[in-house]
């Protein structure tokens, strides 16, 4: 049976690749990116304006959902400003992560829980390993790490709270993937990071509201 999915980040990389891949198995698909007149996106997939920076955006974006009932909200877009030392480090980095990587995935998710009240009411942060404190093994960008290990907060809090009205809220990390955020070292691809997240979301039960995972469903360290 096709679910509704709505993917933020759809542009390119794994946002990209989930459109790519859920819309060649028949699921409906819909795409927010920033600008739509420069995105190539597969045949049928929906795609609307949405920029995480402007909350007015977050919900005209809502608005034009209202009426669809949404099965899956994945909260994919994010950003990575590479600011690993001290020395470095700008206040205004750290604002601008958090806007996109934190507050907007909250905010979107407000604007379409009721849209999603009829459907399988599963939400997928895409966070990241470096969104945990106990991992963290220093060197990478102090805005990137923080913004992500505030979003696994607030999703973890979420989770409490939908958790009554029958959401699954999961917190994911991809694994390292080669994307433009990823680099070119990176060991995945995006067809097969994205192929095990889709797996492991289709296994999703509410037994899973409030984890933090990797692509294939093992838990992570918080
Ligand atoms: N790649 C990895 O190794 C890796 C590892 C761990 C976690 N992740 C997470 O996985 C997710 C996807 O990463 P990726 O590797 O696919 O990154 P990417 O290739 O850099 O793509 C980022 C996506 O986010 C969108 N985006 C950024 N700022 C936005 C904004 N203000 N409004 C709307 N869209 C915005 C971009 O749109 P534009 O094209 O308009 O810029 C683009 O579609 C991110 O949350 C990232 O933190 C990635």
């Amino acid at each position: 049976m096709a679910h509704t999915y709505v993917i933020t980040g759809a542009s390119r990389g794994l946002g990209l690749e989930f459109c790519n891949q859920l819309a060649a198995r028949g699921d409906n698909v819909i795409a927010g990116v920033r600008d739509p007149s420069r995105v190539t996106l597969p045949k049928g997939v929906r795609v609307e304006p949405l920029d995480l920076t402007q909350d007015a955006s977050i919900f005209a974006f809502a608005k034009a959902l209202s009426g669809t009932t949404i099965d899956v909200l994945i909260n994919n877009a994010g950003i990575y400003i590479n600011h690993g030392t001290l020395a470095e480090f700008a206040s205004e980095d750290l604002a601008a992560s958090f806007r996109v990587n934190t507050i907007a995935p909250f905010v979107l998710l407000k604007a379409l829980r009721l849209s999603m009240a009829g459907g399988l009411k599963r939400v997928v942060h895409i966070t990241s390993e470096l969104g945990s404190v106990s991992l963290n093994n220093g060197g990478w960008s102090y805005a990137y790490c923080a913004s992500k290990a505030a979003l696994n907060q607030i999703h973890r809090t979420i989770s409490l709270e939908l958790g009554r009205d029958g959401f699954t809220c999961v917190a994911m990390h991809p694994g390292w993937v080669r994307t433009d955020m990823g680099g070119p070292d990176a060991p995945l691809l995006p067809p097969e990071s994205v192929r095990d997240m889709i797996a492991t979301i289709g296994r999703f039960t509410q037994a899973d509201n409030g984890r933090y995972i990797e692509r294939t469903g093992q838990t992570l360290p918080w």
